[in-house]
């Protein structure tokens, strides 16, 4: 079972007060990192095969969809958020088919009517977890697919984790100021216009496994994936290179519906 934290358990909210930041950073299409890291990785745990039903949880505008319909597979998306499912809906129009919802319900979507599920950098978004993934459970097949892929949570903990140098042996490494205790944290308020603060929940790794088996999921992979870097490669410290190659940025787990 989660752990308690220190907050109410209404379900999270949707990313409509970001909803126009978040289209500026990420686009339509997904952000660089998306593009490059995380999609293909989630994609490659999903394995989606033709004429699949999959569908994207906290799909926000449609990131994924491109990349599950390009595997000739059908897409629906999810999300709280109105303005990022209409903004969805215009860009991919036609092509795949997007719902406001949420995500800790999934109503009104009838049960086992997908082969697999995605959670793509949105399950930390996303509380109460346990909800999310007896919902999740709710709408799958038996024997189907739940990929999610996640900033790492050993490594990657917002505002309680960070890089230091250590140069005496000229190394950078990862400093942990909290991790077996979830957090709900408040992220920063976005874009100039300080438009909203989301909110992210940190979990330990053993509250997705245990969730998971919960909510009748067997997790059977996991992929820990590191950060890319964009710039030329002779720009780059050996030191950040090392740290990067070592430390994951994402990581991804796919559980089948027992
Ligand atoms: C970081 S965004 C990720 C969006 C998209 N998957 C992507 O990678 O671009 C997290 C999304 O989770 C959604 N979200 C948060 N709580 C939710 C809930 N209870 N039900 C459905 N969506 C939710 C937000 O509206 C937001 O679009």
């Amino acid at each position: 079972m989660e752990r308690k934290t220190n907050r109410a358990r209404a379900s999270s909210k949707s990313w409509d007060a970001v909803a126009n930041w978040y289209l500026g950073w990420a686009g339509t299409e997904g952000s660089r990192h998306h593009r490059e890291l995380a999609i293909p990785a989630l994609m490659a745990l999903l394995a989606p095969g033709r004429d699949e039903n999959i569908l994207d949880i906290g799909c926000g505008a449609g990131a994924l969809a491109p990349a599950i319909l390009a595997a000739q597979a059908r897409y629906t998306g999810l999300d709280k958020s109105r303005k990022l499912i209409a903004h969805a809906r215009r860009h991919h129009a036609g092509h795949a088919r997007f719902l406001v919802g949420d995500a800790t319900t999934l109503h009104p979507v009838a049960d086992a009517s997908f082969d697999a599920a995605a959670f793509l950098l949105s399950i930390q978004d996303i509380d109460p977890l346990d909800a999310a993934l007896r919902s999740a459970a709710r709408v799958l097949k038996p024997g189907g697919r739940l990929v999610m892929l996640m900033t790492h949570p050993c490594f990657r903990i917002p505002r309680q984790s960070g890089w230091g140098r250590d140069e005496g042996r000229a190394l950078q490494y990862r400093r942990i100021d909290h991790y077996l205790t979830p957090l709900d944290i408040p992220m920063q308020e976005y874009g100039g216009s300080r438009a909203g603060v989301t909110r992210s929940y940190h979990r330990p790794l053993e509250v997705y496994v245990s969730a998971l088996a919960a909510s009748g999921f067997v997790v059977e992979a996991m992929k820990e994936i590191p950060a890319a870097y964009f710039g030329p490669p002779e720009k780059e410290a050996r030191a950040l290179r090392l740290a990067r190659q070592e430390i994951p940025l994402f990581l991804a787990l796919r559980a089948r519906r027992e």
